[in-house]
């Protein structure tokens, strides 16, 4: 028998987080604009930056239907701490308090181990990970405030599974998991929640025009054990899990979506 894709009215609804205020760093394209217009369609009040200003027009365009919130774009380069602390003040005193914070922004751009200089290896974890504690650390008193929070960090199937081609990248994925413990731990007697989501390939737009071929098609079909392709809407729906209160004493974790991969 075959199961055929869930229509989207059978998918879960969560009570708990109607009217929380969430920010998403890297949320205007990709798994970033899934994560803001699936929060926002629970009732959530998002709050996203980005660099890609067309990339959030786009997405403001296809959300805010009727009894949603409309998401609050705040152009931000999260490399720059002081940006980044910025947008996450602004959202905070437009839509209220923040308790779910999604760390998504990153860049996967390939690079040759020989060619990396100082200036690359500090820009990709600029770009990948330092963004990800300085966010963490702009929201916690405000979460204790709240009395708690969930803060969702984005890893990679590629710090675990056999990828050449984007060291630095990979190095920032893998510390990812490693602050995730530990803030976890350090939080967790404020019931702020700190949990890692570990994508597999997921099939993006750019992902698909840019590393989509017949034969990487089928290769990965045939490494997951579930043999349909990782969509953005199937790790929005782990997000989505993860900052309810549907996973209340779920914390330090990596969560994999990968389709059975790793
Ligand atoms: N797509 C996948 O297959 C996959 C697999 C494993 C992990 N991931 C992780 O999931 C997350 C989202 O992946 P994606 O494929 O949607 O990425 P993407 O590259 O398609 O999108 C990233 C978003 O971050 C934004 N961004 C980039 N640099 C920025 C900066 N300096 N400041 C602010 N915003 C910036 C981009 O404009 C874009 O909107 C990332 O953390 C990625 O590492 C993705």
């Amino acid at each position: 028998m075959t199961i055929a894709p869930q229509a989207e009215a059978r998918y879960a609804v969560y009570p708990s987080l109607r009217d929380r205020v969430a920010f998403v760093s890297g949320g205007s394209t990709g798994l970033g604009a899934e994560f803001v217009a699936s929060l926002a369609a629970q009732g959530v009040r998002v709050g996203f930056a980005d660099i890609d200003a067309a990339g959030a027009e786009r997405l403001l365009e296809r959300t805010g239907a009727a009894g949603c919130p409309k998401p609050l774009f705040v152009p931000a380069d999260v490399r720059d701490v002081q940006q980044l602390e910025a947008a996450v003040a602004a959202v905070a005193a437009e839509l209220g308090p923040i308790s779910i914070l999604v760390n998504n922004a990153a860049n996967d751009e390939r690079h040759d181990t020989a060619a990396v200089d100082e200036a690359f290896w500090d820009n990709g974890i600029a770009v990948n990970l330092r963004h990800h504690f300085f966010a963490i650390r702009a929201v916690t008193a405000g979460m204790r405030e709240l009395g708690g929070g969930s803060i969702i960090n984005l890893g990679s199937i590629s710090a675990h599974a056999d990828f050449v081609g984007l060291p630095v990248y990979i190095a920032a994925k893998a510390a990812i998991e490693g602050m995730t413990r530990t803030l976890a731990r350090e939080l967790g007697p404020d019931r702020i929640r700190v949990n890692c989501i570990i994508p597999g390939w997921v099939l993006t737009e750019k992902q698909l025009s840019t590393w989509a071929t017949p034969e990487t098609l089928a290769k990965v079909r045939q490494s997951q054990s579930l043999h349909d392709h990782v969509m953005p809407a199937d790790v929005a729906r782990m997000v989505l899990w993860l900052a309810a209160d549907d996973s209340a004493m779920c914390t330090g974790q990596n969560w994999i979506v990968d389709g059975g991969w790793m």
